[in-house]
């Protein structure tokens, strides 16, 4: 049953007056004020027998929240704290702490549980619209500042020594600058170096791991191997900017695994050389799953495959790994065959 049903007699006397005022628009307040919506009265505003119900079941809430406290003492007092109970699905646990548990839990759950109750279905629920104050000072208020503003000008004399005014002005407006001046702290500009890598024609590849240089043989089906450019050593000052443009994933593939045709070209004996760099936002790849030939970054689960052009097969990244064309040089080595030809790494590439 709904306000609307019942005769107009029989309605509580509060409600006509609940609602907010009700304003038109004019110039000054262009966007009229709707007000409250008309208020709804609930069962038991209308129908004192739903009332004494809700009564009764917020009493026995609160009732219950009692009993359960009681118990809670009980509980305390004479259950042995090494008796233990199974209680599914949990299994064996402490019986003192379940009891405890249970009763404690009981107890506030019907203190909460009685409070929503008796709010939502006895406490008034009258709507009332509390209008906001004006943000703008009082005109006294304002005036006075106004007065004081000029007073301190006039006593400045700010006006009439036009020299200290303009140097004032001048000074204010420098000294932002030294703080222009610090930014060039922050470094000198990177110019084309993110553009280019170590890599170049003739530089080995070398083992990440054991720091020396790489032969075919030394890559064997199934396994991934990290390597950086010859030349490159943590000792130097910018290892960490040149091995995070530079760092390689090796793994040989058979031949005919490869779907790619530029992969294949760019590869020696099944040997392919990708950037280990995420395209993402440049985490090391480091997972390899042989059956697939899928790489994963372990950063927000980009996976690439191998075998098809490092290609983006799910997660976040926007473009495929960079490969590098390798070869062996006369001594047998593995080498590069030039830099990337493509960006490696994240977006800086894509606004660049
Ligand atoms: S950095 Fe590799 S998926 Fe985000």
């Amino acid at each position: 049953m709904s306000s609307q049903d019942i005769p107009e007699e029989n309605l509580p006397a509060a409600q006509e007056h609940a609602h907010g005022a009700v304003s038109v628009a004019d110039e000054v307040n262009p966007f009229a004020d709707p007000g409250l919506p008309p208020h709804e009265h609930r069962i038991q505003d209308i129908d004192e027998r739903a009332a004494k119900r809700s009564e009764r079941a917020v009493a026995l809430l609160f009732t219950v929240s009692m009993l359960a406290t009681i118990g809670f003492i009980v509980s305390y007092v004479t259950v042995p704290h090494d008796k233990s109970i199974f209680v599914f699905p949990i299994g064996h646990i402490s019986a003192l702490n379940f009891a405890l548990g249970m009763t404690l839990g009981t107890a506030l759950f019907c203190i909460g549980a009685g409070a929503v109750h008796w709010a939502r279905t006895l406490m008034s629920d009258v709507e009332v619209a509390d209008e906001r104050h004006a943000i703008a000072a009082p005109e006294d208020v304002r005036a006075k500042v106004h007065a004081d503003f000029r007073q301190g000008a006039k006593e400045s004399a700010i006006g009439r020594r036009k020299l200290i005014r303009n140097t004032m002005l001048g000074a204010l407006t420098l000294v932002p600058l030294s703080g222009v001046m610090l930014l060039r702290d922050l470094g000198p500009l990177p110019g084309t170096s993110l553009r280019h890598t170590l890599w170049a024609k003739g530089k080995r590849l070398v083992n990440m791991n054991t720091n020396q240089p790489l032969r075919p043989e030394d890559v064997a089906v199934g396994s991934l191997t990290f390597a950086k450019p010859d030349g490159l050593e943590e000792a130097q000052e910018d290892f960490q900017n040149e091995i995070a443009k530079a760092a390689l994933m090796i793994v040989r593939l058979q031949p005919g695994n490869i779907k790619d045709k530029r992969e294949l070209d760019w590869s020696h004996e099944g040997i392919v050389a990708f950037s280990k760099i995420c395209t993402h936002v440049g985490c090391p790849i480091s997972l390899y799953e042989q059956q697939t030939h899928h790489v994963l970054c372990p950063c927000h689960q980009s996976t690439f495959d191998l075998s098809d052009g490092a290609r983006v097969i799910f997660g976040p990244a926007g473009h495929a790994l960079p490969q590098l064309r390798i070869g062996v040089d006369s001594e047998g080595y593995l080498q590069a065959l030039g830099d990337f030809e493509e960006p490696v790494g994240p977006a800086f590439w894509e606004r660049g």
